[in-house]
């Protein structure tokens, strides 16, 4: 049986729609004008906080190899949000299409939510730029946009939103609980994520509301296959995962800061730290918040529930 959530009714739906455009009005900001202001990096800044980086177990490498991997993880993890919003853009606007002749306040709610992730992709294109001159050459972000896109759009609108949802909640909780509070991260990186987060905060109630109204159209049947296109698609997460800390490692280690030769047994907890860092970045933390919990235990039966939390269990 499906647990009871109430789908918002037009009215309310139209005024949370409002808010949304009012907030976005309000904090519009520019890319070179609010944010980079002609800024650089520095080469030995810190661009994520500790909670996120998770290289605890990697007590044999000095100070300024572990800062080394907390600038390869931060690089990666500004591709990343330029990664996923691709898909995020595209799906968006695809769902504004039921809007096209209809409310047309939710239309502009999500014509600005499309506008703000094209700016977003932008900025992090830039922020790329920025990091590969203050880093050695061979960065290689490896999954492209388009390809990945093109796979999670490929899955049904109802699993599409869920993940969206999940990431532009991550988004916020990642600045508010850890990037906001630490001192030691560069100002640079921190206002590209503390602008980031204005926005994200008027996506992350869009996606609640375009969820919601997408699981009303839904058979039983249909939102059962959907539970199973949201597995595939954290799976499709934790591939690209897969990839990206092997290539962060590899790139760790042909560029590490002190010479001295790490044996086999720490170059695999490096790979291994890595991976464990990144999946607690882009799914665990975004999956044990509670807002989304709340949002998808709304959704789905127990049963449903169980075989998602199943599949997160396998990555661990
Ligand atoms: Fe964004
Ligand atoms: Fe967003």
């Amino acid at each position: 049986m499906q647990a009871a959530q109430a789908v918002p009714s037009p009215a309310t739906s139209t005024i949370r729609y409002a808010r949304c455009i009012e907030n976005s009005k309000r904090i519009r900001w520019d890319i070179d004008r609010d944010v980079i202001r002609q800024r650089e990096f520095g080469a030995a800044d810190k661009f994520l906080p500790d909670g996120l980086t998770r290289l605890e177990p990697l007590d044999f490498l000095s100070p300024g190899e572990r800062r080394f991997l907390n600038r390869i993880q931060g690089r990666t993890y500004a591709n990343m949000f330029g990664l996923l919003e691709r898909f995020v853009g595209a799906k968006m606007l695809e769902v504004s299409r039921e809007h096209w002749l209809g409310d047309q306040v939710a239309l502009e709610a999500l014509v600005r939510f499309t506008d703000e992730e094209l700016k977003h992709q932008e900025l992090f294109r830039r922020i790329e730029v920025l990091a590969s001159h203050c880093m050695p050459a061979g960065y290689l972000f490896v999954p492209e946009p388009n390809t990945v896109a093109q796979f999670v759009l490929g899955k049904s609108t109802w699993a599409v939103l869920a993940l969206t949802c999940d990431i532009e909640l991550v988004t916020q909780v990642h600045y508010r609980e850890s990037i906001a509070a630490d001192a030691e991260i560069s100002a640079l990186f921190k206002d590209v994520f503390l602008f980031h987060w204005k926005e994200e905060s008027q996506h992350a109630v869009l996606d609640e509301l375009e969820w919601q109204r997408e699981d009303a159209k839904l058979t039983p049947e249909e939102r059962d296959a959907a539970v199973d296109d949201l597995i595939a698609l954290v799976a499709g997460v934790d591939a690209l995962l897969q990839l990206q800390a092997e290539a962060d490692s590899a790139y760790f280690m042909a560029n590490k800061p002190q010479a001295g030769v790490l044996d086999a047994g720490e170059v695999e907890t490096i790979r291994k730290t890595m991976l464990a860092a990144y999946r607690w970045q882009y799914i665990h933390s975004g999956a044990g918040q509670a807002r989304f919990g709340e949002l998808l235990t709304g959704l789905i039966t127990p049963a449903q529930g169980q075989r998602i939390q199943d599949a997160l269990a396998g990555l661990q």
